[in-house]
């Protein structure tokens, strides 16, 4: 299944985010830890070169705890700072806080040296793939941070800057794709994920296929999830188990297909990450 998403309203928030890069000192991508090489944009990579960075593996509670460890060592060797998350729990924010504070030190050395009294905050560019969690991350992270300081957030109109009452801004970015998936498994995870628009997925494919990879990865969470010899079983045998069924008994693979891809993405086989990370130096 060959998937390409990339809509008019993308090209036009790429293009501002473009307009915005000159206001920019730090760029917080949100990667999804389930896809940690596929959810990075190659678009937004090349245009943020030369900003500060820090990545974020978010959804790490949904992937698999030993395939986190050797992420973060992945991209460290890289040079790059992984911090892994659950945007949904605000009390994991500290250790963010920390890394967008260590991250801005440079800029706030540079203005004590010119001797700037009220030096402008430290402006931090969200971005990231549609659904990898930008707008639960910005909350959470807000509300730790009015919680610290006794401030409320404001929301400023127009552009999303958001005031954290510590020196810094955030500014929300929509989540954009780019033009053209390279490789066509990337198109397929990033799908099974829920970064694509479903309206325009072929739903029984794409079931198909994550059962093909649960078979290849995962056999015995979907033995255990279906009831069903992992190694045989197909969406028809789904469809029965769970009683997608039509009026005259017949399966509903439309149906059936629908409980597959639910049951990823709300994790009934489990913590699954969809791409292993390459080999890196144990320390
Ligand atoms: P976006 O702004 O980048 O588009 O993403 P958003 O914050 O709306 O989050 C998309 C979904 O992912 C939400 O689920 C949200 O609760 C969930 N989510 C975000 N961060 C995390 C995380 O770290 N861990 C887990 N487990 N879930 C996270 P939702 O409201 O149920 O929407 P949907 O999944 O039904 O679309």
């Amino acid at each position: 299944m060959n998937i390409q998403w990339y809509p008019g309203h993308m090209t036009k928030a790429f293009r501002q985010m473009q307009e915005d890069m000159k206001l920019i000192d730090l760029v917080i991508e949100l990667l999804d830890a389930r896809l940690p090489l596929g959810s990075r944009n190659p678009d937004i990579e090349k245009l943020t070169q030369g900003k500060g960075r820090i990545l974020i593996l978010n959804k790490a509670d949904m992937a698999e705890k030993v395939e986190n460890e050797r992420w973060v060592r992945y991209y460290k060797e890289q040079g790059l700072r992984a911090l892994l998350l659950d945007s949904r729990n605000s009390k994991s924010m500290g250790e963010v806080r920390k890394a967008i504070e260590e991250a801005c030190r440079a800029k706030r050395e540079r203005d004590q040296r010119r001797g700037l009294k009220n030096p402008r905050p430290v402006r931090a560019l969200v971005a990231g793939i549609p659904n990898v969690g930008k707008s639960t991350f910005i909350n959470s992270y807000a509300k730790k941070a009015a919680t610290k300081t006794g401030n409320r957030p404001g929301v400023t109109k127009g552009k999303q800057w958001i005031r954290l009452g510590e020196g810094v801004e955030l500014l929300d970015t929509p989540g954009v794709l780019w033009p053209k998936f390279e490789d066509p498994q990337v198109g397929l995870h990033l799908a099974m994920t829920g970064s694509i628009n479903d309206e325009i997925l072929e739903k029984q494919e794409l079931a198909a296929a994550i059962l093909e990879l649960l078979r290849k990865d995962h056999p015995a969470e979907l033995t255990q999830r279906y009831e069903a010899e992992a190694g045989s079983l197909t969406l028809e045998d789904v469809g029965r188990r769970r009683g997608c069924l039509k009026k005259g008994g017949e399966v509903d693979l439309d149906k059936a297909a629908a409980c597959v891809i639910d049951d990823l993405r709300s994790n009934a086989f489990g913590r699954i990450t969809l791409e292993h990370a390459p080999e890196v130096t144990e320390d």
